[in-house]
């Protein structure tokens, strides 16, 4: 893939790993994404580049979202930002399953395709399948100029800058972002009232100094992680808006530490997973404070009593009570928000797993950084 990559870009710039370096920059890829594009006259977001007309956004009545791997992980999130913020049904499926399926393609769906690469063979064909059949697709792609850019009828730039690291991260961050700008847009031209889009708006802008505020616990992070690398298996748990940051932190984990790691519905444990649980087997569970709070601590509870370690990643203020359970707090930010905020401490805790079992970090063994061939 050719992408354009300048001499400054290449230079890790004093960090280890390209993968610490963009761990690092999000805070301001954020503020890339969202310079610009925020209204405060209107609490809308300005997405010019989607080529649609307020009727068009109108006119849909779902919403389908397309991509690979971590990309898709990320659409589930967007996916459910768009159901709570624009109330339009909306979910997210694997490119590479859809283009083999003969996908049923209607008119009034939109479907955004999303990459960082833009050049990902799966998403690609995605694209054409739904263009071939007079289907309407955005890009959320990080790569101006790419393959999918260019084959979709409009898109949202994440502007994240090169990536470089196999395992993504600020890319994955500001298609999280991308996806609440998105959903801003369906929203206000729906139900979603001035005042709501405002508290989206003032969240999005705190975004970057949270993400920042996150980045400062590193050194409590590294040490869990240490713990983490010692297990050969763990599951990763999260519900609804936590799910998907459950997937992508197992995602991670799998990618750069080679440890078998395996993302669960919270929910859906004791329908099966809890047999698995004993001492040998940790726990990363999603605990957000928010109206699942109690269930999800009841997942924990159980867990717990099987023998069972857990390591939650949590809000200040939930009360895990009498359980003995080492936690990653993360700000708060609007409920729908939450899950930008949740997955980057999971970034860390790979990297630093990774940092402590001796594997290369940036070119993990048997991934390409963008998979163009069948
Ligand atoms: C992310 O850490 C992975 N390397 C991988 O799942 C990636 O997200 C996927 O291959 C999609 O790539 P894309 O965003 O360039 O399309």
């Amino acid at each position: 893939t050719e992408i354009d990559i300048d001499a400054e870009d290449l230079d890790l710039g004093g960090y280890p790993h390209y993968m610490a370096k963009e761990i690092q920059e999000q805070p301001e890829s954020v503020e890339r994404i969202i310079r610009g594009r925020l209204d405060d006259r209107f609490g809308v977001a300005r997405l010019d580049g989607l080529n649609l007309t307020p009727r068009e956004l109108r006119g849909f009545s779902r919403v389908k979202i397309l991509g690979c791997g971590s990309a898709y992980y990320v659409g589930q999130i967007g996916a459910t930002m768009i159901e709570e913020l624009a109330r339009i049904p909306a979910d997210a499926e694997a490119a590479s399953e859809f283009r083999y399926r003969n996908p049923i393609i209607e008119a009034d769906t939109l479907y955004i395709a999303v990459s960082q690469s833009g050049e990902t063979i799966d998403t690609a064909f995605a694209v054409e399948e739904i263009k071939r059949k007079g289907g309407r697709v955005v890009g959320l792609v990080n790569v101006v100029g790419s393959t999918i850019a260019r084959a979709c009828d409009g898109g949202v730039y994440l502007h994240a800058g090169p990536e470089i690291a196999v395992a993504s991260t600020k890319a994955l961050t500001n298609m999280a972002v991308g996806f609440a700008l998105i959903a801003l847009s369906l929203g206000r031209v729906r139900d979603l009232s001035n005042a709501d889009g405002q508290r989206i708006i003032d969240a999005i802008r705190a975004l970057p100094g949270q993400i920042k505020s996150i980045l400062d616990f590193e050194p409590e992070i590294a040490e869990h992680a240490k713990t983490v690398a010692a297990a050969k298996s763990l599951f990763f748990v999260g519900r609804v808006r936590g799910y998907p940051v459950a997937r992508e932190g197992a995602q991670k984990f799998k990618e750069i530490s080679y440890r078998h790691a395996e993302a669960y519905q919270t929910s859906e444990l004791k329908h099966g997973p809890l047999a698995l649980i004993d001492e040998s087997l940790p726990t990363v569970a999603v605990v957000p404070s928010d109206e699942l709070t109690g269930r999800n601590l009841a997942a924990v509870q159980q867990i717990k009593a099987r023998g069972g370690a857990v390591l939650a990643v949590t809000h200040a203020g939930v009360d895990f009570g009498e359980l003995d359970v080492p936690r990653i707090v993360v700000p708060k930010t609007e409920p729908e928000l939450d899950p930008i905020l949740l997955t980057i401490p999971l970034q860390l805790l790979a990297y630093h797993a990774a940092l402590t079992l001796g594997y290369d970090i940036d070119k993990p063994r048997n991934l390409a950084k963008s998979v163009t061939v069948e």
